[in-house]
């Protein structure tokens, strides 16, 4: 026998039953994916769709070269004729991007566009930390005013609230200011932890001369003191940011949303500016952040469109459904109403007919395949979670009738003539 190949560690695949190491099943990610086009529809966002593979350039170009994403993470390749080097996407915002500013989708008005799919990243792969993971993400391109910032925070939370897992997450927000304001506090925040750089991990000494405010992003615990105590990029803000922080928050207020202020939270991609937040909880250990997103007024223009202020956030998939799947309310119910069984002669076309029939009449409707005695077939339309099962044997085919039988309730077993198949399953279904 030819040796197993493995799916590539740290990509999963999505069966119909649950594995031993990964809980979630394909149908309770297709119910997520329908909960998440309604929700995307009642706020009125429009669906993107763009390629799994840029030009490496663009993600160097918007999420930043000395990011652990760009500098560590990405799948890069070269093309056939070696010439040009390609990414798989680590994210959806410069995608996105890049085809709105290609397409000039906002040339004539302002875009809320939404998308979904497979992000990939080599990171080391723990439990909610993959590398091949999906995304729900919306970008609102277009808008400066704070009242959008609050909108998609606000969208967050219904969607929260539809799952069942409103409980589980805790909104953290701060704001980066605009690039001076950030040029100002980088500054005294260098001075600051060059003072202290021999109490420096290698990652913190690394990142004070190339990417700063991630040092105050630590985890480490021997560092916390040392980032408490370093100069705050809030006090560093003028009036016109400040003025837009106070007013996101004060609608956040309106709109009774609990947020908690972290003046530490920076994300780990460069393109933000003023309002960035993460919607993180305690219940999957050290992947913490279900959600994150922010503002990245200038990120159009680094990619050539015209200058488009926008905000955006994007959502784990897996880590949020894993959440959902231990204490939401997600219900993935796709088992047929109907398991239609056949056996013997003649059996077999006439069930496929009836199975027709029904599904013309717009039940779900699986239906036996093979040939094997009706006992095991019984099990079958068990196992497929089925409410009725629909019989035809030989005695059937010779009358023209059907027996049905209930599966799940009370109603026991009834034999009818072919033609009241429809009638007799829409009564028991309404009973
Ligand atoms: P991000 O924080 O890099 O932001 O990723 C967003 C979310 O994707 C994270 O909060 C996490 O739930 C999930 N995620 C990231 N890496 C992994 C991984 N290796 N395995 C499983 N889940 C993961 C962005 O990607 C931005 N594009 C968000 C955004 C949109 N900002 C503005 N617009």
């Amino acid at each position: 026998m030819s040796q197993k190949i493995q799916s590539v560690k740290g990509m999963n695949d999505l069966l119909p039953v649950e594995q031993k190491d990964f809980k979630l099943t394909a149908d309770f990610w297709q119910a997520f994916e329908n909960q998440v086009q309604k929700w995307t529809q009642r706020f009125g966002y429009k669906q993107i769709r763009t390629p799994i593979v840029e030009h490496t350039n663009l993600f160097v170009r918007s999420i930043g070269e000395e990011t652990d994403v760009v500098g560590k993470e990405m799948y890069t390749f070269n093309d056939n004729a070696g010439e040009t080097s390609l990414s798989l996407r680590p994210e959806g915002t410069a995608s996105c991007l890049r085809a709105v500013v290609e397409h000039d989708l906002t040339y004539a008005a302002p875009q809320k566009l939404w998308y979904m799919g497979a992000m990939f990243r080599a990171e080391r792969p723990q439990k909610g930390r993959y590398r091949q993971f999906h995304q729900v993400g919306i970008e609102a391109l277009g808008f400066a005013d704070p009242d959008i910032d609050a909108e998609i925070i606000a969208m967050c939370a219904d969607l929260w609230r539809e799952l069942g897992i409103s409980g589980q997450l805790t909104l953290e927000i701060n704001s980066l200011g605009n690039r001076e304001e950030r040029a100002a506090h980088r500054a005294a925040l260098v001075a600051y932890l060059s003072q202290h750089e021999a109490e420096l991990d290698d990652d913190s000494k690394r990142r004070l001369h190339t990417n700063p405010l991630r040092v105050l992003d630590s985890k480490n615990p021997a560092l916390q003191d040392i980032c408490n105590a370093a100069p705050r990029l809030l006090d560093y803000l003028g009036e016109a940011s400040l003025q837009h922080y106070n007013t996101f928050k004060s609608l956040l207020d309106g709109l009774q949303i609990k947020y908690i202020e972290n003046p530490r939270l920076v994300r780990g991609l460069d393109y933000y500016n003023h309002t960035v937040f993460e919607w993180t909880t305690d219940k999957l250990g050290a992947q913490a952040t279900v959600c994150g997103g922010g503002r990245y007024d200038g990120l159009m223009e680094e990619l050539g469109g015209r200058a488009t202020p926008s905000i955006g956030f994007a959502m784990g998939i897996e880590r949020l459904l894993l959440l959902v799947r231990d204490y939401g309310s997600l219900k993935a119910d796709f088992a047929p109403d109907v398991f239609v069984m056949q056996q013997g002669e003649g059996a077999t076309l006439a069930a496929m007919k009836h199975a027709q029939t029904l599904r013309g009449a717009g039940l779900n409707v699986a239906q036996f395949s093979g040939s094997t005695k009706l006992k095991n077939q019984f099990k079958r339309a068990d196992q497929s979670g089925a409410t009725f099962a629909v019989i035809i044997a030989e005695n059937e085919v010779a009358q023209n009738t059907v027996t049905i039988k209930d599966l799940r309730g009370e109603r026991g077993q009834t034999t009818v003539a072919a033609d009241e198949l429809v009638q007799q399953l829409n009564e028991w279904s309404t009973q």
